[in-house]
């Protein structure tokens, strides 16, 4: 059975999303670990009571970045997965870690990538007077919220939303679209060959869309 481990930072309903359709047999696949860089986030308690084994690596504990990407391997590879999921890990990763797991760690950023990497993206759509704004997953490569794209989903924005109400609606399209990509990836569908997502041999658009 493939092994999961996913690396969270806060709430953890992604983590919880995959988590739930692994144990309701819709994903064959075992989650190994949960690893989070942040000791008071809630997620941890939601996947102890999943019974999910957890571990802490406490960014704060270590001098450098290098220090911290270093210790949060030697967790991860104790767990020996097959698929590092991001479910809102919110620490940058060096190029050593990234390079470790490259083709197999995947990654849920609030916007419809290229546009609005970085922080803050659902009032930086707003403020561009979008009318449409989203979510994408995507294989992790060295530069930040880039990689190839696995699958996107579109929410509108209406008049009148703010930051909360637009994160809400493209949080239910998070917990929807992130399961279905690890689904296939487990399944051994989805790959990255040469910088590009492919599903069933079929390479996937990589610029979303726009
Ligand atoms: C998610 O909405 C995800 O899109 C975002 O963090 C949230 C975590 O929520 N990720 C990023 O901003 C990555 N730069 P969760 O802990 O409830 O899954």
């Amino acid at each position: 059975t493939p092994r999961v481990v996913i690396l969270i930072s806060g709430g953890g309903s992604n983590m919880t999303a995959i988590a739930d359709q692994v144990s309701a047999g819709m994903i064959d696949a075992e989650v190994a670990a949960v690893i989070c860089n942040n000791p008071e986030a809630a997620g941890l308690q939601k996947a102890r009571d999943r019974n999910i084994p957890t571990d802490v690596v406490d960014h704060r504990q270590f001098a450098s970045r290098e220090d911290f990407d270093r210790a949060l391997m030697a967790s991860i590879d104790s767990f020996e997965p097959d698929l590092v999921v991001l479910a809102g890990f919110m620490r940058i990763l060096t190029a050593e870690f990234v390079n470790r797991y490259e083709g197999h760690m995947i990654n849920i950023h609030p916007s419809l990538l290229p546009k609005y990497q970085g922080l803050h993206t659902h009032q930086r759509a707003i403020d561009a007077c979008d009318t449409q704004h989203g979510v994408t997953v995507h294989f992790v490569t060295e530069v930040l919220d880039d990689g190839p794209n696995i699958i996107q989903a579109v929410v509108p924005i209406f008049d009148g939303d703010d930051a909360a109400t637009l994160q809400k609606r493209v949080q239910q399209q998070e917990h929807v679209i992130f399961p279905i990509a690890v689904k296939w990836f487990v399944e051994g569908r989805l790959r990255m060959v040469k910088n590009a997502a492919e599903l069933d041999g079929n390479k996937l658009p990589s610029t979303g869309l726009q």
